[in-house]
């Protein structure tokens, strides 16, 4: 039941601080179990599909960042490539809200295969995937019905931040302390989500006539935004049917430029305060070239001058930054879809949970 919402992608999105607190509430054993069996592996592989890929990327990159660790990701579907490269020793994550995508199923099944552990994040408890490996941890987002990922990706991000610390506790890298004091700061979430929400769905209604009028936009980040900006754009394009590119920032200019022209939309996303200088330089590039600039930053970031419009999220913490910065975007896609008359609910040609590979 959509319970007054207009949509279930709406309803989906409101529900985030909920499901977000759900999760946390949910860091027990499992998790302990799974970090300690990705600590355990040689290299560490992530798999995963379309929004999962993307928290699979932020994982992998937050984890090396933390770790010192070897973390590849990689899109299930390209399964083959990558198990060349894979041997016996080493761990694969298996990341998927269903639990049932059969390019993340052919991905795990290859890999214990070669024998490799596997562990599995999941949405549904007894799910294919779940079952078929050694160790699976759950996010709590209950279930969701929209097509577009929303509450199950910040639920995974949650889940895949706190694997990552415990993993950098096994590796000697955060002592007990720093894990409570993570945890008390990843505990702040819900509340910091609801006021995202509050402050800025009345910006994203507004901002939706602008965007809906446009046939193209990019959405550019560097370092640990990327996933995020990859993932503003894909809910764009499947919900909104905008043509809309996520790039790494400094990559935009080998060739995606060639696109901007007066009011071409460019969304920046800015996480780390340390790639905020060079981010600087990619919206001054944009800007040269008349792009309209939109930036999702910190609170105290000095990127905001530079923008057109800016969504200021209310924290500076690296950790939670990214799972705050999403929720501005989804509610862009959405009021794109309705403000173009589509429903964001059934996009089409697109299946909830794809079973074909
Ligand atoms: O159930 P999964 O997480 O394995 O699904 C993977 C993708 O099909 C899925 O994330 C898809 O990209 C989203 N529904 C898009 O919003």
């Amino acid at each position: 039941r959509k319970e007054g919402f207009p949509h279930f992608m709406l309803k989906e999105i409101h529900e985030q601080p909920r499901v977000i607190n759900d999760t946390i509430a949910g860091f027990g054993r499992d998790y302990e179990m799974g970090a300690e069996m990705l600590h355990s592996g040689d290299t560490i592989f992530v798999t995963a599909a379309g929004t999962s890929y993307h928290a699979s990327m932020y994982f992998a990159l937050l984890t090396a960042k933390l770790t010192g660790r070897k973390v590849i990701p990689f899109i299930s579907s390209e399964y083959e490539s990558y198990i060349h490269s894979a041997s016996s020793g080493d761990v694969l994550l298996a990341v998927s809200q269903s639990g049932e995508t059969i390019d993340t199923l052919m991905a795990l099944r290859a890999f214990k295969a070669l024998g490799c552990k596997v562990v599995s994040l999941t949405n549904v408890i007894g799910s294919v995937i779940s079952r078929e490996s050694d160790q699976a941890v759950y996010m709590k987002a209950g279930p969701e019905i929209g097509v577009a990922a929303t509450k199950t990706f910040t639920t995974q991000l949650t889940a895949l931040t706190w694997l990552a610390l415990l993993i950098a506790q096994r590796g000697g890298r955060l002592d007990a302390e720093g894990i409570k004091s993570t945890r008390e700061r990843i505990k702040a979430l819900p509340d910091l989500v609801e006021e995202v929400i509050m402050k800025y769905e009345g910006w994203a209604k507004g901002m939706s006539r602008l965007i809906a009028a446009k046939s193209s936009a990019y959405y550019l980040s560097r370092g640990l935004g990327l996933p995020i900006a990859l993932e503003g754009a894909l809910k764009l394009k499947e919900v909104a049917y905008v043509h809309a590119e996520g790039y790494p920032a400094g990559e935009s200019k080998h060739g995606p430029i060639a696109l901007v022209e007066r009011g071409f939309p460019v969304v920046f996303v800015s996480v780390e305060k340390s790639l905020e200088k060079k981010l600087l330089g990619n919206i001054e590039e944009m800007k040269a070239r008349g792009a309209f600039t939109i930036g999702i930053i910190p609170q105290g970031s000095e990127l905001g001058a530079r923008l057109d419009e800016k969504v200021v999220i209310p924290s500076r913490d690296e950790v939670l930054l990214p799972i705050l910065e999403i929720i501005p975007l989804q509610l862009l896609a959405y009021y794109t879809a309705v403000e173009k008359g589509v429903d964001p609910d059934k996009p089409r040609n697109l299946a909830k949970t794809v079973t074909v590979e």
